[in-house]
């Protein structure tokens, strides 16, 4: 799509990144968790593989250990310099590139795979959906898109009582501050399980798999349909 005055400013998000590194930030197990994520998506030597809002490119650097070339996206060049120190200290060749969900560059039908995860939050519903297309139309026919992020399960009454949850399990767990949580209840864009779905087999996908068992999370796995005839 050509650039246009109305167009969604992607880098705006940019400069939440402090809020950011801090939901991103290395975690022990971060590694295990992709790599047997990939090993379930069936990741093989050769295949073209993007992560699309990459972060500090753990799971793009699985994913070339395992033999995949690698595009990791993101439109934070501080996440990316990360990602890049990340995948060269355990000598894996990912391509880095500075672009976002509504501007990564791709060849049509060309990718095996394409991962995102915590990413598509960033934007509102409309350029969600404008996103998921360009996935759409990145990925092969037959080829799978796997996609996490934060969406809710329940309609607004149940928010506070999930959201206080959801921000003490991860202030807990996973070393999360406050301040991450309220950033994102307040600034950013999550929307209903629902609504994601429904966009997903709006712009053509299949949906194999939604998955909605961590506080506020969704996990989705959708499959673009092989050629058809
Ligand atoms: C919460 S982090 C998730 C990073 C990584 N995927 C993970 O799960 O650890 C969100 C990432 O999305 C990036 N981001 C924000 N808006 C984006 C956009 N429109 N397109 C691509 N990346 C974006 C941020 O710079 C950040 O690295």
């Amino acid at each position: 799509m050509l650039a246009r005055d109305w167009y969604y400013n992607e880098r705006r998000q940019v400069g939440i990144d402090r809020a950011v590194a801090s939901i991103c930030g290395p975690s022990d197990d971060n590694d295990v968790r992709a790599r047997a994520a990939l090993t379930r998506l069936g990741v093989k030597p050769g295949w073209r593989v993007a992560d699309i809002g990459c972060g500090n490119g753990v799971l793009a650097t699985e994913a070339a250990l395992l033999g995949a070339q690698v595009d990791a996206v993101d439109i934070s060049p501080a996440m990316l310099a990360l990602a890049d120190v990340y995948a060269r200290d355990r000598r894996a060749a990912i391509r880095t590139q500075s672009a976002g969900l509504l501007s990564f560059a791709y060849a049509p039908s060309s990718y095996d795979l394409i991962v995102s995860e915590f990413t598509l939050h960033h934007l509102p519903d409309f350029w969600k959906a404008v996103a998921l297309a360009r996935i759409h139309g990145a990925l092969k026919p037959g080829a799978n898109f796997y996609l996490r992020d934060i969406v809710f399960v329940r309609m607004p009454d149940g928010s506070e009582r999930d959201v206080e949850q959801w921000a003490d399990f991860h202030v807990k767990n996973h070393d999360f501050e406050r301040d991450s949580v309220v950033t994102h209840m307040r600034d950013e864009y999550s929307t209903f399980g629902w609504v994601i779905e429904r966009m997903l087999t709006e712009v053509g996908f299949i949906l194999e798999q939604a998955d909605y068992h961590a506080p506020l999370h969704g996990t989705y796995l959708l499959r673009k349909p092989d050629k058809q005839g």
